[in-house]
């Protein structure tokens, strides 16, 4: 009996030391000490000893419980402490790699064009004035001489919506002209605004956004003639492009100005010599203008007799393609990162 309890201590030991993770661990202590365990087992058996021997074998088989108790509860710190050795290990932050960037914002190209084009207006005395998008057809084509079975509605491919609650007619409105009327009626000459802002037609091409932006301008004064019109657009289009550019006024046509005028700039894309950008021209068209119409000066009851004036509306993306040198103006609306990293301006 002595001789198994020594053998048993000792393959219990080594098998106790042997154990490779908590689990087996675990799998040993039942297996030596559980209520079926070999160690339980042999304590059973010592009923079956002479008395006078079981003190004694009793004593030692307690002192060999404990032992391997002792020895189960070292290894499991030993495992434990590896574990966390190897946990730590692979868990390891690196603090020596580089953080992750978050780029800066910066302005959209866009705006970029808006702000240059407000300022260099604003250097010439024209304050800001604007109007709703929602616009009634009154404003954005009856009163700027556009009546209803006019030939110039064609020209604005209009997205109309249903009437108002008292019954008129409401569109988006095409262009920012409607601006000059509110402004009109609610100043009184002399006066001279710049209405930037979004319009929208029915039209999608590499030069052509269903929504997009103008910016109007509009003087009305005494003696106000075209050779201010053009004096003024001239140095707008010189400050802006900050080199000069060649620009060509072509007479035009629009219900709302007498004489008119559309101003194009030579393409940059091809250098003049015709692209898929200005249709094979040479020229991109970027603004119209003219003296205002006798019959909208009515409309907004200025006297003609006293009172002149000009105005002229600005497409905001053809001049942001020219200057930033942006080949299809639909990229503007796209959103796409890489676009937007190479031509939005970081603030
Ligand atoms: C007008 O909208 C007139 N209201 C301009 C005007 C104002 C004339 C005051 C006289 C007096 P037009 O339809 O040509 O005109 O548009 C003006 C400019 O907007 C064009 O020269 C062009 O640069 C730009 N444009 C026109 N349609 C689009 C479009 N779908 N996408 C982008 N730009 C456009
Ligand atoms: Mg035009």
């Amino acid at each position: 009996m002595r001789d198994k309890l020594e053998r048993l201590k000792e393959s219990a030991l080594r098998a106790v030391d042997q154990a490779a993770n908590p689990a087996e661990l675990e799998e040993l202590r039942v297996r030596l000490l559980g209520k079926k365990g070999e160690l339980t087992q042999v304590l059973r058996e010592l009923g079956t000893v002479p008395p006078a021997e079981r003190p004694a074998l009793g004593e030692l088989a307690n002192v060999i419980k404990t032992a391997v108790q002792q020895r189960l509860e070292s290894r499991g710190e030993t495992l434990q402490a590896q574990a966390m050795e190897l946990r730590l290990h692979a868990e390891a932050v690196d603090v020596t790699l580089p953080g992750r960037r978050q780029p800066p914002g910066g302005v959209h190209p866009v705006t970029r064009a808006f702000q240059e084009i407000n300022g260099i207006f604003l250097a010439m005395g024209f304050p800001v004035a604007s109007g709703p998008e929602i616009e009634s057809d009154w404003h954005n084509f009856e009163a700027l001489n556009i009546p209803a079975d006019h030939p110039a509605r064609e020209m604005h491919d209009t997205f109309y919506l249903p009437p108002a609650a008292d019954g008129s007619k409401r569109v988006l409105r095409t262009h920012t002209s409607p601006v000059q009327i509110r402004a009109m009626l609610a100043h009184k000459p002399p006066l001279r605004f710049l209405a930037p802002g979004r319009v929208y037609r029915c039209d999608s091409d590499i030069t052509h956004s269903p929504m997009f932006h103008q910016v109007e301008g509009f003087m009305v004064d005494r003696d106000v003639h075209f050779g201010h019109l053009k004096g003024i657009l001239e140095l707008f289009l010189e400050r802006f492009f900050e080199r000069s550019l060649p620009v060509r006024f072509r007479p035009s046509y629009f219900p709302f100005t007498e004489p008119s005028a559309e101003v194009d700039m030579g393409c940059l894309f091809c250098g003049g010599k015709g692209c898929r950008v200005c249709k094979g021209s040479g020229w991109l068209e970027v603004l119209g203008c003219g003296m205002i119409h006798p019959n909208v000066l009515k409309s907004v009851h200025i006297d003609q007799e006293v009172w002149s004036g000009f105005a002229f509306g600005i497409g905001v993306e053809r001049l942001a393609m020219l200057k930033y040198g942006i080949d299809d103006l639909r990229n503007f609306y796209d959103n796409d990162v890489r676009f937007l990293t190479r031509h939005a301006v970081m603030v």
